[in-house]
């Protein structure tokens, strides 16, 4: 196969690592750019010496040689392109989360199905070596019946983060809090490592430090289908930043604190040894061993343009297809459905219930500025002027 025609829609803001990507993947061939901004749109375009749109169909239309296009516009706009490029049978790279609405990301699974065209997701995070190896430690079945989980995404946004741009942390704009836009990658790659989804979660979510309307942070118990137990936490409200996810089984436990790995083995099964032990104070021996990581390669954006580029060129999946950028969006949506009922939710999430959920969070949304935060100042009430004394009036 020849170059890949491709273009970028969404240029300001990661979309930059977009186009450095696509330049840094020998098979694609950069034809255009997209932005709704189209002053952005145009100073891009002549910047890289390529054409430049403001609307994706126009470009689908103009172009015959876009073959694929990646997606870097806020959340709500990935479903709707992406619907109308396999409709144009264009292979889509969409940035994460997939969609805010698992029943959005259904649709856009469901049209790149139809059109038998490739739905890839920007989950980069996944090429990480520790990341790779904990999967596979826990797919060889190194840690036997796994019996707890943990995640720990504590990650730290300022307020004016959130000002820089008008869609952020609103339900209308973004459509959540953390649980959308920091923690994604977290939740992709805790569900990735466990090789399970929980089949309920109790959650929790707030806002605690931010004058934001959405979430800055969520805690939540899961339950999983043989019996496992996890516990979730992700907040934008922490210094310093951690990335923590263990696993406990019948057989060992690992560790992931950022990219170090640590893995104890037990000597026995500690289920077996439960049962079958005759000494009252006893446990199996358990070694730590930290784990033997590979070479990095290349990473973040460029990466997953490689492996999308390698998807086309081979006609075969993406390392992160549609279904599999679904599963974090499904512990988000449950989280807040959860929060929001004030009871556990099943998994898969009811659609028609998030739905319902979504469009009265969007109605009731107060947007930019706006809060219930605790921690946004009340003005201070302003002093009443004293009443004059009857006497002083006469
Ligand atoms: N993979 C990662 O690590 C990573 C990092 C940052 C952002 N993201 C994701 O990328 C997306 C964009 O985030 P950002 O911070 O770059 O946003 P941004 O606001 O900085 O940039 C978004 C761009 O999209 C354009 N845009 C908006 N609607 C459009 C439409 N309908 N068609 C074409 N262009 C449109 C805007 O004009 C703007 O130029 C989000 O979904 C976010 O979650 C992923």
């Amino acid at each position: 196969m020849g170059k890949i025609g491709i273009a970028v829609i969404g240029i300001s803001g990661v979309g930059r690592s977009h186009l450095q990507a696509a330049k840094d993947t020998p098979g694609f061939e950069l034809r255009a750019v997209c932005d709704v901004n189209a002053q952005a749109a145009e100073a891009c375009g002549k910047e890289l010496g390529v054409a430049a749109y403001t609307d994706h169909k126009a470009m689908f239309k103009a172009d015959p040689q876009i073959k694929a296009v990646s997606i870097a516009t806020p959340h709500w706009f990935h479903p709707p392109i992406a619907i109308d490029a396999a409709k144009a049978g264009v292979h889509v790279l969409s940035e994460k989360p997939i969609a805010v609405t698992v029943s959005d990301a259904d649709r856009m699974i469901a049209a790149h199905k139809k059109a038998k065209t490739t739905l890839a997701v920007v989950y980069q995070q996944r090429f990480r070596p520790a990341l790779a190896k904990a999967r596979e430690l826990v797919a060889s079945g190194a840690l036997g019946r796994v019996n707890r989980t943990l995640l720990v995404a504590a990650d730290y946004r300022t307020n004016a983060y959130y000002a820089s741009a008008g869609w952020r942390a609103t339900w209308k704009g973004e459509g959540g809090g953390v649980l959308l836009n920091q923690a994604p990658h977290d939740l992709d790659l805790f569900q990735w490592i466990c090789g399970a989804m929980p089949r309920e979660i109790y959650a929790k979510t707030e806002t605690k430090m931010h004058p934001i309307e959405v979430e800055d942070c969520a805690n939540a118990l899961l339950w999983y289908a043989n019996g496992a137990i996890g516990y979730l936490y992700a907040s934008t409200c922490e210094i310093p930043r951690d990335q923590r996810i263990e696993i406990a089984g019948d057989k060992g436990k690992l560790i992931l604190e950022g990219d170090k790995l640590r893995f104890a083995r037990l000597k026995e099964d500690l289920r077996h040894f439960t049962a079958t032990t005759d000494k009252k104070w006893s446990q199996p021996e358990a070694a730590w061993e930290e784990v033997a990581l590979g070479e990095p390669g290349v990473q973040g954006h460029t990466r997953v343009f490689h492996d999308f580029h390698r998807a086309l060129d081979t006609n075969s999946p993406p390392a992160v297809t549609g279904e599999d950028a679904r599963n974090s969006l499904e512990l988000a949506n449950a989280m807040i459905l959860s929060s929001r009922t004030g009871k556990p939710v099943k998994l898969p999430v009811n659609r028609g219930a998030y739905d319902a959920l979504m469009k009265k969070l969007i109605a009731t949304s107060i947007g930019r500025g706006q809060t219930t935060a605790k921690s946004k100042p009340k003005p201070k009430p302003k002093a009443k002027p004293k009443k004059k004394s009857k006497a002083k009036r006469k």
